[in-house]
C-alpha cells in the first residue's frame, strides 16, 4: 500500500475520540501524534480546568490559538484539535489551508457516554451536560464542516477501525506520495 504522508488534523467535539483515534492513526501512518490540549497544558505548566478558573475561556482560546498556529506549521503530523479550535477563524483557516482536515462525527448520545465520568472538562462541568453539549453542536457542527476536507462517522467501530477508514478516505481524495 502506497504511505500517505502529509498532516492529518482531527476536529470534532468533546467525546468524539479525537485522542484515542489519533493515537491509532498516528501508529498506521508512523507520524509523530500531537494533541493541541496537551500542547496549551505544557505551555502553561497548567491543566485546562486551571487556565479556565484564572484566565477565562477566552484566555484558554487565545492559548489555543497560538498552539494551532503553532502546530500546524509542523509537518507531518497527526493533530487532536480540542472541540472549541473551530470557534476562531483564523484556526479553521490554518487548519484547512495547512493539513487534511478529518471530521469525527459523533451524535449527542455518544459524546455524553464518553464524557460522563470526565471532570477535565470545564464547559462540561453543569447540571445538564446533554443540553450544553447539544447547544455546543448547534454552534459548531456547521463550523467542523466548513473546515473539513472528510467527515467520518466514529459509531460502529472501534478507533482502529475508524483510523483505518480515515486512511482510505485519504487515499481516496488522492493525497498520495
Ligand atoms: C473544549 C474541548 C476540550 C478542551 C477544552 C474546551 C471545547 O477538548 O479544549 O475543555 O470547547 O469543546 P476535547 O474536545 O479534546 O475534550
Amino acid at each position: 500500500m502506497k504511505k500517505y504522508r502529509g498532516n492529518v488534523f482531527l476536529v470534532g467535539p468533546m467525546g468524539a475520540g479525537k485522542t484515542t483515534i489519533g493515537r491509532q492513526l498516528s501508529e498506521l501512518l508512523k507520524q509523530e501524534f500531537v494533541d493541541s490540549d496537551h500542547e496549551i497544558e505544557a505551555r502553561t505548566g497548567a491543566n485546562i480546568p486551571w487556565i479556565f478558573d484564572v484566565e477565562g475561556e477566552a484566555g484558554f482560546r487565545l492559548r489555543e490559538e497560538s498552539v494551532i498556529d503553532f502546530l500546524t506549521q509542523r509537518s507531518p503530523i497527526v493533530l487532536a484539535t480540542g472541540g472549541g479550535a473551530v470557534m476562531r477563524e483564523s484556526n479553521r483557516r490554518h487548519l484547512h489551508e495547512r493539513g487534511v482536515v478529518v471530521y469525527l462525527l459523533t451524535p449527542v448520545s455518544a459524546q455524553l457516554e464518553r464524557t460522563s465520568r470526565d471532570r477535565n472538562r470545564p464547559l462540561l462541568q453543569t447540571p445538564d451536560p446533554r443540553k450544553r453539549l447539544t447547544e455546543l453542536m448547534e454552534l459548531r457542527d456547521p463550523l467542523y464542516r466548513e473546515t473539513a476536507h472528510i467527515i467520518m462517522p466514529t459509531e460502529g467501530g472501534g478507533a482502529r477501525e475508524v483510523a483505518m477508514k480515515i486512511i482510505h478516505a485519504l487515499e481516496a481524495r488522492g493525497t498520495l506520495e
